[in-house]
């Protein structure tokens, strides 16, 4: 079997969840680690600009792209070690995420269960530290592996080293662009630890006897089919931007104006206060902006109305958020990956 296949003006519609138009000049998927090495010393890496593609769930394509987009199709999950409470288990970068939190829920290995159903790769899993029902993907985050691009040295970095914070870490920022992770090792709990304090989980729980990491589980997908459009039926990549974390002294200044306002106090002192809530105050829950929309149960999400381009949903983003600088004087920052 061919390790490398490479395919030349290749269409990207169905490789990202926005269902965007796009071409790629070159689209080369790798699913051995030996390979992507051998890729990155040949011409074609050297003379092209590069962008890792996984499943493509939080990126927006502006236009075509004259480079190679690099997919990791890497499989395997094997059992790294296993202790009386805990387990190392480690993922190629190309196996589909929920499949991954299946097979663990599965062998009732607990941690990531609240982040069933959550799009794309495990390989993209450590890039914006995925998060969602009060868990986040770096408190159960082993090891991850990976290739340096320029180098072509192999590097194996510890969680605390990847500076994991909400929605971002170092392959967001001082690794941008130079690296493609190969492998993530999770440590997870052979004697789960539920985590269940999110409001919405919480209440779901109730319709189930007993608090299991698979019913955790299935709660999560019940609460996530309801709320949130799926992207085969309704182009969309998921929240558009981040939760804006501001000081005290800011969500303190807007508190008597705006009492109803949600905010969640954060480790640091900092304050979390909630995208969707800014934007809905803005008037923007469910309006069309061309062929984009915000979503109308959830405005932090644009939609693709269908035949949207990439440049039209960025427009409508860029709209929403002067809206919410005009009207609350703070910055939304975008938590999709612009291409
Ligand atoms: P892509 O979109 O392909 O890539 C994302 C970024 O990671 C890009 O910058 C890319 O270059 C980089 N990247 C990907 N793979 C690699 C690799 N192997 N090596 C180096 N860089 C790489 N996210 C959450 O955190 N919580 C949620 O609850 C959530 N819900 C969502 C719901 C919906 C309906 C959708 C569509 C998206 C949601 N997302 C959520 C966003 C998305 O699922 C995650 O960000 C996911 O991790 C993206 O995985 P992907 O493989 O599709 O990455
Ligand atoms: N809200 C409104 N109007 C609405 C909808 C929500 O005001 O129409 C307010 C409500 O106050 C609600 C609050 O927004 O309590 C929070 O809403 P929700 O529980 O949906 O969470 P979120 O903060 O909007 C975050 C993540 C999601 C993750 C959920 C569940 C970010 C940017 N988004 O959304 O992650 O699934 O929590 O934990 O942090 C993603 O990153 O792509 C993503 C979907």
């Amino acid at each position: 079997m061919n390790m490398i296949e490479i395919q030349e003006n290749a269409e990207l519609f169905d490789r990202n969840t926005f269902h965007v138009a796009a071409k790629a000049r070159y689209f080369v998927e790798i699913s051995d680690i030996d390979s992507v090495n051998e890729f990155l010393a040949s011409d074609l890496a050297a003379g092209n600009s590069l962008f890792i593609l996984g499943g493509g769930s939080n990126v927006l394509f502006t236009g075509d792209f004259d480079g190679v987009i690099l997919h990791p199709a890497i499989k395997g999950i094997d059992l790294v070690s296993e202790g009386v409470d805990h387990v190392v288990v480690r993922a190629g970068a190309g196996e589909n995420w929920d499949d991954f939190v299946d097979y663990c829920v599965r062998n009732n290995w607990g941690g990531i269960e609240n982040l069933s159903l959550i799009p794309g790769t495990t390989g993209a899993s450590p890039v914006q530290n995925i998060g969602a029902y009060g868990v986040e993907v770096m408190d159960f985050i082993d090891t991850v592996e990976g290739l340096y691009i320029k180098e072509r040295k192999p590097f194996k970095l510890k969680a605390k080293d990847c500076r994991f914070s909400y929605r971002n870490s170092i392959f967001k920022t001082e690794l941008k662009g130079n690296v493609i992770i190969t492998r993530v090792s999770y440590r997870l709990r052979k004697k789960p630890l539920f985590n269940t304090r999110y409001p919405d989980l919480e209440k779901e729980l109730n319709n189930y006897d007993e608090t299991t990491v698979a019913n955790i589980r299935k709660a999560i997908i019940t609460i996530r089919t309801n709320k949130l459009p799926d992207p085969a039926e309704q182009g969309n990549a998921g929240s558009f931007f981040k939760n804006p974390v501001v000081t005290k002294a800011q969500s303190e200044s807007l508190k008597p104006f705006y009492p109803t306002m949600p905010e969640y106090n954060m480790k640091d002192g900092s304050v979390k206060l909630s995208a969707a809530w800014l934007i809905d105050q803005c008037g923007w829950k469910g309006r069309s902006c061309g062929k984009a929309a915000t979503h109308k149960k959830q405005p932090l999400i644009i939609i693709n109305r269908g035949g949207a381009s990439g440049k039209e949903i960025y427009d409508c983003a860029q709209k929403i958020q002067k809206s919410v600088m005009n009207h609350f004087a703070i910055r939304l920052e975008m938590e999709v990956n612009i291409v």
